[in-house]
């Protein structure tokens, strides 16, 4: 294993939910949602990457597995070159042991308040991570770490924060706990999944700058999920990251942040770029797109899965699926048209048609 490993490396990932029927349902197949398909990434060392889309199209799902906690149905996610299943399953030579895996892959949630123990003081709660995970640390030293990192995220003063119940701090003072719960784990990558969502639009800023000034002085990466492209633009942007666009499972496009809010290659890019308020130049006028209906993540369209609302659509995008073509250091793009002497320029336009199709979808698979 070297050292220039990638910290997380995602090849060719696939998570595919089976949905059964309902409970007296035992007769129809159960259904398959292709929550991520064939997505691809590396999470370096202090990186920063925001993955966004529209509710559904599997940011959730695909954050989750980059840190171990949802296994793929197909491809590999590994950490620092080790697969992080064959770790858990201890198939094969295992060099790094799932249980550090566990440890340096931490998550928090888009609401705080249900993922802290209302019955447990914050000191209690955060004392925790450390009897865990470092347990020759002697109690005297444990509170007075918890302290000091409670005073880091402005919680001061800390020994009162430390005596709380959850019930008796605000969204964005729990919010600040689970991060500190985080990182207390001396994590190497913390999933942020919709982590200020919830916050008041006010706190927003201030939890998203806190968030990279403790990724800065912790070494920590961040894989930071908002269906908001702004919230993803100020983050990604600030900490020198990259922004990554879903649509229906699959990563569309992946760039430094300036570049994709700037120069979007991706047409879905530029119809999430139109409907994110702040952002759009041409506030008004038609969404660039031919449908506004998502289709179904049981049944997606077969080739380019955005070929059914896609402007710029051809014939050879509902043959053929695109791969993630490099059009830049760091700058990805799944669409034919970055591609000079692909057959799509000679192919004829899908535009004039409706965008009701529904009957040109079929499986991808
Ligand atoms: N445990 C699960 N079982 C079945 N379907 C799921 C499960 N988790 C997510 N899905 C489905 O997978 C798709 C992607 O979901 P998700 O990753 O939560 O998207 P996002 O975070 O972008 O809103 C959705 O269609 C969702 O309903
Ligand atoms: S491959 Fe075709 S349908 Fe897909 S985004 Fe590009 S032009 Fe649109
Ligand atoms: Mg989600």
């Amino acid at each position: 294993m070297s050292s220039t490993e990638p910290l997380i490396s995602l090849k060719d990932v696939e998570v595919h939910f089976k949905e059964s029927g309902g409970t007296f349902d035992f007769f129809s197949e159960p259904e398959t949602v292709h929550a991520v398909d064939g997505v691809s990434l590396d999470i370096e060392e202090n990186d920063v990457v925001c993955l966004v889309g529209e509710s559904g199209c599997g940011k959730t799902t695909l954050g989750k597995t980059a840190i171990g906690l949802q296994r793929p149905t197909g491809g590999s996610v590994s950490y620092r070159g080790q697969d992080i299943w064959q770790a858990k399953d201890k198939k094969g030579d295992v060099e790094v042991p799932y249980g550090d895996i566990r440890r340096a892959l931490q998550i928090i949630h888009q609401d705080p308040g249900s993922s802290l123990n209302p019955n447990r003081r914050v000191m209690k709660t955060l004392e925790a991570p450390l009897r865990r995970w470092q347990k020759d640390m002697s109690a005297g030293d444990r509170r007075a770490q918890v302290l000091q990192m409670l005073e880091r995220v402005g919680m001061t003063p800390a020994e009162d924060y430390a005596s709380r119940y959850p019930h008796q701090l605000s969204g964005g003072e729990k919010q600040r706990v689970a991060l500190v719960r985080a990182l207390l784990m001396d994590p190497d990558v913390i999933l942020a999944d919709e982590a200020i969502s919830a916050l008041d639009v006010s706190l927003r800023v201030e939890m998203m700058d806190l968030m990279l000034e403790l990724q800065d002085q912790f070494d920590t990466s961040f894989v930071a999920v908002s269906h908001d492209l702004s919230n993803a633009r100020y983050f990604a942007a600030h900490g020198g990251g990259r922004i990554g666009v879903m649509y229906l499972g699959r990563l569309v496009e992946i760039g430094p942040a300036e570049e994709i809010i700037n120069n979007p290659k991706h047409p879905y890019t530029k119809v999430l770029r139109w409907a994110t308020p702040n952002l759009k130049e041409e506030a008004s006028g038609e969404p660039p797109v031919r449908a506004i209906d998502i289709p179904d993540p049981k049944n997606p369209p077969a080739g380019c899965r955005f070929h059914t609302r896609c402007p710029e659509a051809r014939e050879a995008c509902r043959g053929e699926t695109p791969e993630s073509y490099q059009v830049d250091a760091d700058h990805e793009v799944a669409c034919f048209r970055e591609l000079d002497d692909h057959e799509y320029w000679s192919s004829p336009e899908l535009a004039g048609e409706g965008p009701g199709n529904e009957g040109e979808q079929s499986s991808a698979d």
